[in-house]
């Protein structure tokens, strides 16, 4: 049994999480969110490497992690080579799936779900500029979407009509195709497609991101108890901020066989 470590700002990690756990329910998975700076897609770029980076290493030192996932686009855009720069583990990251996307589109239109950070990246714009030049590619960048994935998760009902609103500006376009470029995004797939139809494909990276992983890890089979698992679940949920009420969230966790929230103690910068 391997450990694996997964980051994010908030929920939509579990969206990486849940593709690689069903891929490879035998290691153990701490999942690890810093809802103190969320959301990141409105953080400074300093400070967002700077948190990463404390806490991604803090965590693998005192877990003996040996793979880590950075499942959040908006950092992994601009994080990764400071966290290998400064880790043993390998680091696998996620960012937009515009190349199968590009491909995928039949029109040669498609369009890009991202937080507003991810759209102005230079790293999104070189994918663009490598993999979808026979494409036209609009970019909308919609911090609330990410809001409602956390909402949702939390037991709340998502706002059909605020995300149609949202997603009004590519009415008019012939975009066949959305990239889900943020992994909140794959969390919210269902309302997405009610309110946006035209979409015939919405493209998220947690299936190549799980064959990745299992290409790194190779595919032992040998499944042990831990003296960490805690009351059945061995997977353990950390995160930053001291907000105290999670019982919904602990809810949704439990059934995706993750423990209750830790908190961190990383405050807010
Ligand atoms: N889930 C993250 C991403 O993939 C970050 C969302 C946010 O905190 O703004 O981009």
């Amino acid at each position: 049994m391997k450990t694996i470590l997964i980051f994010d700002s908030g929920v939509g990690g579990l969206s990486v999480y849940q593709e690689i756990y069903r891929q490879m329910p035998q290691h153990q998975y701490i999942y690890a969110f810093d809802d103190a700076a969320f959301p990141y897609g409105e953080l400074e770029e300093p400070v967002l490497i700077e948190r990463v980076l404390h806490i991604v290493t803090s965590l693998s030192n005192q877990h003996a992690v040996d793979l880590v996932v950075i499942a959040c686009n908006t950092a992994s855009t601009i994080v990764l080579p400071h966290l290998r720069a400064s880790l043993t583990q390998p680091v696998v990251g996620v960012v937009p799936a515009i190349k199968p996307a590009a491909q995928m589109s039949q029109t040669k239109v498609v369009g890009v779900l991202a937080t507003p950070a991810t759209v102005k990246r230079q790293y999104t714009q070189s994918l663009i500029a490598e993999f979808a030049t026979d494409c036209e590619v609009h970019l909308l960048g919609a911090t609330r979407l990410v809001e409602m994935a956390e909402m949702k998760l939390r037991g709340h009902r998502v706002d059909l009509n605020e995300m149609a609103e949202i997603v009004n500006p590519w009415l008019s376009t012939q975009i066949d195709t959305v990239v889900l470029g943020c992994t909140h995004f794959p969390l919210l797939k269902q309302e997405i497609s009610q309110v946006f139809p035209q979409a015939r494909f919405l493209i998220d990276s947690g299936s190549a991101i799980a064959s990745r992983v299992q290409a790194l890890l190779g595919t032992e089979l040998d499944i042990e108890v831990t003296e960490l698992e805690q009351g059945g679940i061995k997977n353990l949920t950390y995160h930053t901020s001291d907000k105290s009420d999670h019982q919904a969230l602990n809810d949704s966790l439990r059934a995706m066989q993750l423990s209750n929230v830790n908190c961190l103690h990383y405050p807010r910068s």
